[in-house]
């Protein structure tokens, strides 16, 4: 349920959800007590923990390269990597179907929003493209970042 409310507050004002989390990090020193780990334990078989966290890090590289590529103006490029990586044309380069299988409900969910929001991304950066409005392309942005945010506050593998 926690994660739900997470993941519809993160979707409905993603923007400033995200930054609350972050500023609320940041408040902390090292010596500071951390607050409890709540995220919930999921059990994966160890191969697939170690495929996972690598998508999970190409998932943050292309995130990275869409940013480049926008700064340069290639809106094109942004929009095909978000859709061959991220969006749901990724889910058989990242062999989601045998990993799907050991995730909670929820965690599925925030897998399939993240798909969706990608997709959604690409097309709405193919349109700025033509339009040259990149305001659509920055809120997308933050939708697909809302979801890694969501999944993490929720799950843990390790
Ligand atoms: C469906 C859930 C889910 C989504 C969506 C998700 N992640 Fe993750 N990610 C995880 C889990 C679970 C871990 C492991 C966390 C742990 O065990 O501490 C993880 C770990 C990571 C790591 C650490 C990898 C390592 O080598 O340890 C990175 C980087 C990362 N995710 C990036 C992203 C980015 C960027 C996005 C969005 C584009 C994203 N993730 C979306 C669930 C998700």
């Amino acid at each position: 349920m926690r994660l739900l409310a997470i993941i519809i507050a993160a979707g409905l004002a993603c923007g400033s959800a995200t930054l609350a989390v972050a500023q609320h990090r940041h408040g902390h020193d090292a010596s500071a007590p951390v607050a409890p780990d709540t995220r919930q334990f999921v059990k994966f078989p160890k191969p697939l923990i170690e495929h996972t966290l690598a998508n999970m890090r190409d998932h943050l590289q292309t995130l990275q390269e869409i940013q480049s590529h926008l700064a340069l103006g290639h809106t094109d490029v942004a929009a095909k990597l978000a859709e061959t990586r991220l969006g749901m044309s990724s889910l058989g380069l990242h062999g989601s179907a045998e990993v799907a299988k050991y995730m909670p409900q929820g965690m599925q969910e925030a897998g399939t929003a993240m798909h969706r929001a990608a997709s959604r991304f690409a097309i709405t950066t193919q349109e700025a493209g033509v339009t040259g409005d990149l305001k659509p392309v920055f809120a997308g942005l933050a939708e697909i970042t809302a979801q890694c945010v969501g999944c993490h506050a929720g799950y843990r593998l390790k």
